[in-house]
């Protein structure tokens, strides 16, 4: 296919050469544009407001960048070690002890990875062999299943159930996500090798507690069978209540990986900084890749945020309430205060407990002049249209795309985009 080929003639001379096609491989055949790309390309040609895709309309704090800065100008341009500057590991050892009561050895047990995608990506290669079986739980973050197929493992999606949703409203009354545990169990075989969780969840926003833990271990106590633990919303968790990670689980620290982003913490995604934390034989494991995936780290952002960590000791525990004050904003704006004694429709929404994602569901009975919609993404589409409002539709998180009658919007904006976003929602009930 002309496509999957590549012409050399434009730099050949040699005309047995010139003709020749090499054939392109096509590892991800599934794979098209991501809807991030598709949403924010339709946000924009119609200038509509983008709740869509994920990261903050604000800066890092002033005081980080200016440690970044004065990092490069101090001479930290050139490689640093493979694992991280120690001084980087040593404060993320500190930190996760008093957050999360985990002790961590930062000589053994953490990695400075360049970003959680790349964290994921190098612990798939890492420890999926081929044939492994690796389930994840859907919706997921879109980078899972690629990174498990490239890596060679057979990807088990474990779907949460939406179907009461789209048939019958009212049987969704509870906003509570029901983890499908029996699913889970079901998936279940002598090939499984690991279960994908993440915590707290992009896009549902429902986080794991200590007993869902338990649950998990209880499951696969019997298997050969690790855990690897997607933990960037791990500073975002509301209502007083705590992150649990997978590493506070005495028995299942042994046979999981925990993954962080610095992008989600110091609201600077594009600076793709992150960390892996595992016991010793798993992080040497990981390391032997990470060395020839990217070998190392960004020297100066490492430096910076080094010097930022150690200067803010509240700042992680203080996102929570950053959040959740967006979090509550939107959902104030969005229900109005008198929504319990009217009688005009509203959105209903999905309980927030982490993460800076609200997922949002559609009644196509409570909206006027809707026409047919068949998936998350028609509604998207008659949402950016009809209101100039991009969101994410969830059934974009699923393999085969069922309708789950849900849309995820980004609340970590400025309040008057969030303000702005409750109101344009608004108007078309
Ligand atoms: C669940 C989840 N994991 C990982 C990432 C990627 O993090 P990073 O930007 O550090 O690669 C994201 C970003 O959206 C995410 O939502």
């Amino acid at each position: 296919m002309e496509t999957n080929a590549f012409r050399c003639n434009k730099f050949c001379e040699i005309p047995e050469i010139r003709n020749m096609r090499i054939a392109l491989p096509n590892k991800l055949p599934q794979v098209g544009h991501s809807i991030f790309t598709v949403m924010s390309q339709k946000a924009s040609e119609l200038s509509a407001l983008n709740m869509g895709q994920g990261f903050p309309e604000f800066s890092p704090p002033e005081e980080l960048m200016k440690a970044v800065h004065s990092s490069m100008e101090a001479g930290f341009n050139q490689y640093p070690p493979m694992p991280g500057y120690m001084d980087l590991r040593e404060i993320i050892a500190q930190r996760e002890q008093q957050i999360h009561g985990n002790s961590l050895n930062p000589e053994s047990e953490i990695t400075v990875v360049p970003g959680a995608t790349a964290g994921i990506f190098t612990v798939f290669q890492a420890l999926i062999q081929a044939g492994d079986e690796v389930i994840i739980i859907e919706p997921a973050y879109d980078s899972y299943r690629p990174a498990i197929e490239l890596a060679g493992g057979k990807v088990v999606g474990v779907s949460i159930n939406f179907q009461s949703n789209i048939e019958n409203p009212e049987l969704f009354e509870s906003s509570e996500v029901v983890f499908p545990w029996q699913k889970l169990k079901e998936s279940i075989n002598e090939k499984t090798r690991w279960i994908v969780i993440n915590t707290p969840h992009n896009p549902l926003g429902f986080t794991f507690k200590e007993t869902d833990w338990t649950q998990l271990w209880e499951i696969i106590q019997n298997y050969s069978i690790g855990i690897i633990s997607d933990e960037v919303y791990e500073h975002m968790v509301f209502d007083g209540k705590k992150h649990v990670s997978v590493l506070n689980m005495p028995e299942l620290r042994e046979r999981s990986v925990k993954i962080s982003s610095f992008g989600k913490t110091f609201h600077c995604t594009g600076w793709k900084m992150g960390y892996i934390a595992a016991n010793a034989e798993i992080t040497q494991s990981i390391r032997m890749v990470f060395q020839y995936l990217a070998f190392a780290t960004n020297s100066a952002m490492q430096k910076g945020i080094t010097q930022f960590m150690q200067l803010n000791p509240n700042w992680e525990t203080e996102l929570n309430l950053f959040y959740q004050k967006k979090r509550d904003l939107f959902l104030r704006e969005l229900h109005g205060c008198d929504s319990i004694n009217s009688t005009k429709p509203s959105w209903k929404t999905l309980n927030c407990e982490g993460s800076y994602f609200q997922v949002l569901k559609y009644n196509t009975q409570d909206i006027p002049k809707l026409g047919e919609i068949k998936s998350d993404l028609d509604m998207a589409m008659w949402l950016i249209r009809s209101a100039g409002i991009a969101t994410i539709p969830i059934d974009s998180f699923i393999q085969g795309q069922p309708q789950t009658g849900c849309l995820r919007i980004c609340f970590a904006k400025n309040e008057d985009t969030i303000i702005k976003a409750a109101k344009l929602l608004n108007q078309v009930l």
